[in-house]
């Protein structure tokens, strides 16, 4: 694509001295700005930085019917000396995102466009980033389906839209989970489960639900066929510490490949532990839980991070899981945190470093 340009409007009267940081509910509170950027005429256009605000839609719009709509969950912090943004491997999310594009057969979205929309909203919006313990601005970049028809058929025009929201920590206690042996949240082979579309989430509303109702936090997904291999817990990734070694499910068409899961098979791979990707039957973890080898559990993602697993049910039974002080969770959460923050150096080279806009410095 030629030269991408994004034209910068910038709000007059921001909202951030009306926030209470330190008692945000999860993507209940935004920055002043967003990016928008439209696919149409077979290209994506110039974007725009603008101030927060509604879109206007016609009840026709595809997306809303058909649901080609898909989504990343990225995050960034702010260096402690508060002269650069850290943003926690971007890439990861931009291939991430053109992989789920490709699924739900939409246009993938062009690097400058996605990194360029990116860190020129982050930079604006920087005084936003809080920093207190588990804090952090989420970033939401998402894409869909915008044509006006009816037909049930790829559409022609999208919209690209980058928001973002303080947040403190998604789940603030360690989850009891309902292992779900009736409904699936993706199918075994062929389907979207590894796509971040929006339907995975819909479809996983009504059982999260009913398992509420019966007094858990999260359902963990069982596989379509058998209801037996553990897939995620929630909208998370999990692991499980049975004797010595890590285990968690290998990846698969119904299997979300994420960037917290891939970095903490990395960071404990690194420390010589011996991790696992491959089929976790709900039978071998009843049974370590009964043989003493089940050890810690958690579950991993960029709204969640790393959280324990302090129970789970199956077959009208409750299973405690052990929740060790210093356990393998408290390792991984400290050196993911510390490496976010700049705190602990990014061996891995996971970290980009973005410079705020002042309205010196605001081109
Ligand atoms: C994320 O961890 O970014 C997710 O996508 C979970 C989200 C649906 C809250």
């Amino acid at each position: 694509m030629s030269e991408f340009k994004i034209n910068i409007n910038l709000t007059k009267n921001s909202n951030i001295n009306s926030v209470d940081f330190e008692n945000i509910k999860f993507g209940r509170v935004n920055t002043d700005h967003m990016f928008i950027c439209h696919f149409k005429d077979g290209k994506w256009q110039d974007g725009e930085i603008k101030p927060f605000q509604n879109i206007s839609l016609s009840p026709a719009t595809s997306a809303l019917h058909y649901g080609q709509s898909i989504f990343e969950g990225m995050r960034c912090q702010k260096s402690t000396d508060g002269e650069d943004i850290l943003l926690f491997r971007p890439e990861e999310n931009f291939k991430r995102l053109n992989l789920s594009a490709k699924r739900m057969c939409m246009p993938e979205i062009p690097e400058q466009v996605f990194n360029r929309g990116l860190e020129t909203l982050i930079a604006i919006d920087h005084e936003w980033i809080p920093t207190t313990q588990g804090s952090g601005l989420y970033i939401r970049p998402f894409y869909f389906a915008s044509d006006n028809f009816l037909g049930v058929k790829e559409s022609e025009d999208y919209i690209f839209i980058i928001y973002c929201c303080p947040v403190n920590a998604y789940y603030s206690n360690p989850l009891s989970v309902w292992v779900e042996q009736r409904y699936s949240r993706a199918t075994k082979q062929g389907g979207v489960g590894y796509a971040k579309c929006a339907g995975n989430y819909a479809a996983s509303m009504y059982p999260a639900k009913l398992a509420k109702e019966k007094g858990y936090d999260q359902v963990m997904w069982t596989d379509s066929e058998k209801h037996e291999l553990i897939e995620e817990t929630g909208t998370t990734n999990i692991f499980a510490q049975i004797g010595g070694i890590i285990v968690t499910p290998s990846l698969s068409d119904s299997i979300l490949p994420g960037i917290t899961r891939e970095s903490i098979i990395t960071f404990l791979k690194s420390k010589n532990y011996v991790v696992e990707e491959r089929e976790l039957d709900i039978h071998e973890l009843v049974e370590a839980s009964i043989n003493g080898m089940l050890k810690e559990m958690w579950v991993s993602g960029t709204a969640a991070t790393v959280v324990n697993i302090k129970r789970f049910h199956f077959n009208y039974k409750d299973y405690e899981v052990p929740m060790p002080e210093n356990g393998l969770k408290d390792e991984i959460l400290q050196a993911l945190v510390g490496i976010k923050r700049g705190e602990i150096e990014d061996s891995f080279g996971w970290m980009k470093k973005v410079k705020p806009k002042t309205s010196a410095n605001l081109a």
